[in-house]
């Protein structure tokens, strides 16, 4: 083998093995921060990392009702009865989108059915009420 192919593979595998490790230590790292998060972060980690953020947030080009605060507000619905946003609806919301639809918007929520841990849901529904500030 010439001695210029010779440097090149060993160039190549020296940058993939300097990718997998900066692979690595950006995924502990979130790992690790998530781990440290109070559930109202976790919740909009997960928010974000799983795509309800392109659709629910003012600058997504869906138009999708914003997250913040919703916990407790009067929802009204496309059928036109109205229901307080509590913890079930939250998580009906979110595993069956198209039981409950909200008056405004279009059906286009897609179904999360099995996608959350139960304690993954509970970060959900947190990151939907006020945050909690930690005491000082
Ligand atoms: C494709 C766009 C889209 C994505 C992605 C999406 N949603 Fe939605 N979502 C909607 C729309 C539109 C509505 C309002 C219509 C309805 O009730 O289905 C909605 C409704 C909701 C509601 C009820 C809101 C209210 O005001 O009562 C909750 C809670 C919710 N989504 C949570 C989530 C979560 C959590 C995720 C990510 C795991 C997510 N959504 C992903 C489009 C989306």
């Amino acid at each position: 083998m010439k001695l210029k192919v010779r440097v090149w593979i060993i160039l190549a595998a020296f940058l993939g093995i300097l990718a997998a490790f900066a692979y690595k230590v950006a995924r502990d790292k979130k790992a690790a921060a998530y781990a440290a998060a109070t559930p109202y972060q976790r919740g909009w980690m997960l928010i974000e990392d799983k795509g309800c953020v392109a659709c629910h947030q003012p600058a997504s080009g869906f138009r999708a009702p914003v997250l913040n605060n919703l916990y407790g507000k009067t929802i009204k619905l496309a059928d036109g009865t109205e229901i307080v946003a509590d913890e079930d609806y939250i998580k009906q919301s979110i595993i069956a989108p198209m039981t409950r639809v909200v008056a405004g918007y279009q059906p286009v929520m897609p179904n999360y059915q099995g996608q959350f841990t139960d304690e993954e849901m509970e970060a959900l529904i947190a990151a939907m009420k006020p945050e909690e500030k930690p005491a000082e």
